[in-house]
C-alpha cells in the first residue's frame, strides 16, 4: 500500500539500536541504569488515586464524557488562581489528552500548508511533529550555549518573523535545563505583539525549578494574555503522566479553535481522570515543592558526580533533564550512547533526537533515586569511557 506523503516528513524510529542494545545487555544480566525516559519515579499523592478510584466505581462515569466538566474547569482556573496569581476563565480553558497530544494537534487549527512556525533547537521532538503534521515549515530559532540556552528574538530575522504564525517556547526546558525571566518573556510578548506572532508556552516544568527560583506561567508578564496560550500539563507536577491530562489555557478565540478541532476526533477525557484532575488541582501542594527539592538534590548527585569524575557538564536550572556535551574524542552523540551503555550501563539519550542543534550532548533524566545516580556515576568513572 501507498501510504501517505504526510508520512514521509517523519523519520524512522532512531531509538532501534538503542533499544535493541539495552534488551540485550538486560538478558546477559548487567545493571542498566536508565536514565532515558523522562517519567517521574514518584507515585501520584494517595488522594488523587483515591478521587479517581471512587469515580472508577459508578459505571455512569464509564460513558463517553463529551465534554469537560465545568468543575474541572473551575479547578483549573482556580489552581490558575491561587498557584500562578492569574485570572482566567473557563472559556479560556481545553483539555487534552497530554500536552503531547495537545502539542501534536495544534497546528492543524492554526496553520495552512506552507505556514511558517518557529521553533527551539534542541526541543521537545513533538514540537517538529506537530509543525510536520499541520504542513507548516518550522523555522528553528537556536537554544546554544552561547545565550545561556535561552530564545533570542533578536535573531530572528525580520522577513522569518513577519511571515511566522507561532512561536513555541518551552521553559524549564527539555532537554536543555535553562529556565526563563521576566525580562525574557517581556521581550517575547514584544516581539509577538510587533509581528502578530501567537506564542504557545509549554509549561511541563513549572514545578520542577532549582536553586531558590519559582516557576511561573507565561500570564504572569503582562499583556500575554493577548498574544499567547500555554499547554499545563499535570503529569510531571502530580506523577499523572499514563493519565494523559493536560490543558490548553489562554486566548479564548485559539482555545476555542483547539476544542473545536479536538471536538472532531475525540469524545472526552475519561470521567475518572475529570476526577482525579479536579483532586489534585484542589488539593494540597507541599509534595510537588517537597519533589522539586528531591530532583534538585538528584540533579546535584549527577552534574556534582560528573563533574567530580573529569566531565564538565554544568548544572541543569530546571525541567527534569540534564544536558551534557559529550566528550571531545566523540563525534556523534548516539554513537556515544551505544558506547556508554555497553562500557558502564548507563542509558541515556542521543542530543540528534532534538532537532538539529542537539548534536554533540546526549540528556540524561533524573528519574533515579540520588544513590542508584551516584552508582552511575562511578560506574562510568570505572568503564574509563571519559579518559580520551
Ligand atoms: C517539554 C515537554 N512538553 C510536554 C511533555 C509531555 O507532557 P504530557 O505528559 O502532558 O503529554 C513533555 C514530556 O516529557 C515535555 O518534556
Amino acid at each position: 500500500m501507498e501510504f501517505s506523503k504526510r508520512m514521509s516528513r517523519f523519520g524512522d524510529e532512531i531509538f532501534a539500536a538503542l533499544n535493541q542494545k539495552k534488551v540485550e545487555l538486560e538478558a546477559e544480566g548487567r545493571t542498566i541504569y536508565n536514565l532515558s525516559v523522562g517519567t517521574p519515579d514518584f507515585a501520584p499523592a494517595p488522594h488523587i488515586r483515591q478521587a479517581l478510584l471512587d469515580a472508577a466505581a459508578d459505571p455512569e462515569n464509564w460513558k463517553y464524557s463529551l465534554r469537560d466538566l465545568p468543575e474541572m474547569l473551575n479547578a483549573v482556573c482556580s489552581y490558575y488562581q491561587r498557584r500562578f496569581g492569574v485570572t482566567i476563565t473557563p472559556d479560556m480553558v481545553a483539555s487534552c489528552c497530554g500536552s503531547q497530544e495537545g502539542c501534536g494537534h495544534i497546528g492543524l487549527a492554526l496553520c495552512d500548508e506552507g505556514d511558517t512556525v518557529l521553533l527551539p533547537t534542541p526541543c521537545y521532538p513533538v514540537f517538529i511533529a506537530g509543525a510536520k503534521l499541520a504542513g507548516a515549515e518550522p523555522w528553528y530559532y537556536p537554544m546554544h550555549k552561547e545565550n545561556g540556552f535561552l530564545p533570542c528574538v533578536a535573531d530572528i530575522p525580520e522577513d522569518v518573523a513577519r511571515r511566522a504564525k507561532y512561536m513555541i517556547v518551552s521553559l524549564p526546558a527539555n532537554p536543555v535545563g535553562s529556565v526563563g525571566s521576566p525580562e525574557l518573556y517581556k521581550e517575547l510578548v514584544a516581539f509577538a505583539k510587533k509581528y502578530d506572532i501567537l506564542i504557545i508556552h509549554d509549561n511541563a516544568y513549572s514545578d520542577i525549578i532549582f536553586d531558590g527560583a519559582v516557576g511561573g506561567s507565561f500570564f504572569n508578564t503582562p499583556g500575554a494574555l493577548e498574544v499567547g496560550v500555554e499547554f499545563f500539563s499535570l503529569s510531571k507536577s502530580f506523577n499523572m503522566t499514563g493519565a494523559r491530562v493536560s490543558f490548553l489555557v489562554g486566548r479564548p478565540d485559539v482555545v476555542a479553535a483547539f476544542r473545536k478541532l479536538r471536538g472532531q476526533i475525540d469524545f472526552g477525557m475519561y470521567l475518572p481522570i475529570q476526577k482525579a484532575a479536579i483532586a489534585a488541582l484542589t488539593g494540597p501542594l507541599e509534595m510537588v515543592k517537597e519533589q522539586c527539592a528531591v530532583y534538585q538534590q538528584r540533579r546535584d548527585a549527577l552534574c556534582g558526580g560528573l563533574r567530580s569524575i573529569g566531565w564538565d557538564v554544568p548544572d541543569s536550572h530546571g525541567s527534569m533533564f540534564v544536558w551534557a556535551p559529550i566528550p571531545p574524542q566523540y563525534k556523534n552523540s548516539m554513537d556515544f550512547c551505544l558506547e556508554l551503555v555497553e562500557k558502564s550501563g548507563v542509558l541515556c539519550t542521543p542530543g540528534s533526537s532534538f532537532g538539529p542543534l542537539g548534536e554533540g550532548y546526549v540528556r540524561f533524566a533524573l528519574t533515579m533515586p540520588c544513590e542508584k545516580i551516584a552508582q552511575a556515576v562511578q560506574a562510568i568513572a570505572a568503564s574509563g569511557i571519559l579518559k580520551a
